[in-house]
């Protein structure tokens, strides 16, 4: 139904665009607006639109023409300002939901999504989505007001996109991301492994391969298993975050939030989906499917993510809730203040 309406909007829209078209004689098509405005000594870093990373937007399909109609033959000679779509004209379900929220009067959509980018949900990384937040709530700062209650806060805020506990979204599933030591030094940080760095190391293979060494499109817990042992990846590890599969926009702060056992009590069954994705040289992700469980074999599957009171192993289980129940902070060390800063936890299932 949704899309529907959305589809129908399209169409009209893209009547609409062509009977105005009609009117003036408007030939510009999205190529030969990127003819000047996909070069940036062109137009300019401010006018500068990224034509490839364009392309591969649902907004693509429109054309720049349908957002921006008011855009003659004689642009930019004209000195007219080209008019702006507004995403409401479109998006009125998304809108009127966002309006409602808390957060509808902090901030508008083009703060938090630029309409030249925009991607599905499933194909943005959690460390982007944490990204639009960041341009406005520093990370840093977040850390230390969550920490008031929440343990080990900055891992919570590294391995959960803000809007799982600020948005009604829902249908929770474990993305895992390849992250890398920076520099390949045995000491340095971990980030995000780019396009390049895992093209390198898988060779003359897809990158998928890396995980997924039989390339059947399916991660197995063995093919988990021999990824974790594999000398050749020791600078490469999968970092587990806890991704919504449905994003709303009903911004607020969620009582059951609070409660450590919307997560960590919820037991198998928001932890039997997960998926390891891989990244595009857009920067979107797309994703392949894990074994069902294998988040839940945390000795063989994922090591490094161990959501405590959701394992297959009771001991964990037991020491876990108890910990949780007695608000004590478990001794594997403190979070620190920057993304992947955490130092090996291979130790922790001993
Ligand atoms: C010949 C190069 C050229 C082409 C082709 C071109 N533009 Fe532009 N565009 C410019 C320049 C230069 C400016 C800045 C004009 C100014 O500041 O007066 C501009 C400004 C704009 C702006 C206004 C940004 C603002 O400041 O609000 C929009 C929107 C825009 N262009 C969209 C388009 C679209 C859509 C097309 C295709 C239908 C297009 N342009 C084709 C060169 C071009
Ligand atoms: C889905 C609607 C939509 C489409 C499609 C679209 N734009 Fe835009 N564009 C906008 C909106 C909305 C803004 C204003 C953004 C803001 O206020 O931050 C904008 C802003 C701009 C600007 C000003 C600079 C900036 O980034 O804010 C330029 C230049 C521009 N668009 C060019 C283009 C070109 C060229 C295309 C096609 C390749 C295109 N647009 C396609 C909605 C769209
Ligand atoms: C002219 C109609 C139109 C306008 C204006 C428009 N959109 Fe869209 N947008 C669409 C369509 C059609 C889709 C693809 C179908 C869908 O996801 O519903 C889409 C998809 C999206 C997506 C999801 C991308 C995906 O791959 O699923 C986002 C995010 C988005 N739009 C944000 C915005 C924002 C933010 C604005 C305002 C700056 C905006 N849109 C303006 C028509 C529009
Ligand atoms: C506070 C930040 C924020 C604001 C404001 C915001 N969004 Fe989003 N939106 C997100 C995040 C985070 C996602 C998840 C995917 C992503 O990161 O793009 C998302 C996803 C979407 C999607 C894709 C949903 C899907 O199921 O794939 C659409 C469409 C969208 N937003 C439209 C809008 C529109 C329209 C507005 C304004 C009414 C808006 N957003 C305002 C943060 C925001
Ligand atoms: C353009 C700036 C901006 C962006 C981007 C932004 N926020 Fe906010 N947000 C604010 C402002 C301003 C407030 C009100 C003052 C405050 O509490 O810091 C706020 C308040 C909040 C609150 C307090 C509770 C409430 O709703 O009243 C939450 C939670 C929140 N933001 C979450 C998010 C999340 C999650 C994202 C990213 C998806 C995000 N914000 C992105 C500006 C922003
Ligand atoms: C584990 C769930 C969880 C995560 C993850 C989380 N929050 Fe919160 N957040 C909460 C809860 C619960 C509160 C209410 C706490 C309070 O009132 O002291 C809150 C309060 C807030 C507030 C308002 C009060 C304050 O402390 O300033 C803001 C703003 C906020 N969060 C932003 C964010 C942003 C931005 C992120 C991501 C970087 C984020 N939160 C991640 C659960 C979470
Ligand atoms: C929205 C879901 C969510 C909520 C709510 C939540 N957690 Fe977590 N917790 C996680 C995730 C995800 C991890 C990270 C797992 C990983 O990366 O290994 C985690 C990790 C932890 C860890 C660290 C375990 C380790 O191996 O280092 C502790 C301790 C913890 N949580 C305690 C709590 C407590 C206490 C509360 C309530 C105040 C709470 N959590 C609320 C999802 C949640």
């Amino acid at each position: 139904m949704r899309h529907l309406n959305k589809r129908l909007l399209l169409l009209i829209h893209l009547a609409l665009a062509s009977l105005l078209c009609a009117s003036i004689a408007c030939a510009m098509e999205s190529e030969d607006c990127l003819g000047c405005h996909s070069e940036a000594d062109e137009v300019g870093e401010e006018l500068f639109i990224n034509g490839t990373t364009f392309d591969t937007t649902a907004h693509a399909e429109m054309g720049c023409a349908s957002c921006h109609e008011s855009v003659t033959d004689e642009h930019p000679d004209d000195g007219l300002t080209p008019s702006k779509a507004s995403c409401q004209d479109c998006h009125d379900t998304v809108f009127e939901e966002y309006s409602l929220s808390t957060h509808g009067a902090n901030a508008s959509c083009s703060d938090c999504h630029n309409p030249h980018t925009v991607q599905s949900a499933v194909e943005v990384s959690g460390f982007d989505m944490n990204g639009q937040c960041a341009s406005c709530h520093e990370i840093a700062e977040t850390v230390r007001t969550h920490e008031e209650w929440l343990p080990q806060a900055s891992l919570h805020i590294e391995a959960i996109p803000c809007i799982t506990c600020h948005t009604g979204s829902e249908d929770y599933v474990i993305t895992m991301y390849l992250i890398q030591r920076d520099n390949n030094s045995r000491y340095s940080d971990f980030i995000p492994a780019s396009r390049e760095d895992l093209e390198e190391l898988a060779g003359s293979e897809s990158i998928q391969t890396i995980v997924d060494a039989d390339n059947n499109g399916t991660i197995s817990i063995a093919e988990l298993r021999a990824f974790n042992g594999n000398p050749k990846y020791k600078n490469v590890r999968l970092w587990g975050m806890m991704t919504p599969e449905t994003v709303t926009h009903s911004y607020q702060i969620l009582d059951n939030r609070w409660d450590c056992s919307f997560c960590h009590a919820s037991g198998p069954s928001a932890m039997q989906t997960s998926f390891v994705a891989f990244p595009h040289n857009g920067g979107t992700y797309s994703r392949l499917a894990v074994e069902k469980g294998a988040v839940l074999d945390v000795l063989n599957g994922t090591p490094d993510f161990y959501m405590m009171g959701a394992t297959r192993s009771k001991w964990l289980n037991i020491t876990g809730l108890m910990i949780i129940a007695g608000g004590m902070v478990m001794p594997v060390g403190h979070g620190t203040l920057r993304f992947f800063t955490r130092k090996n936890r291979e130790g922790k299932g001993h």
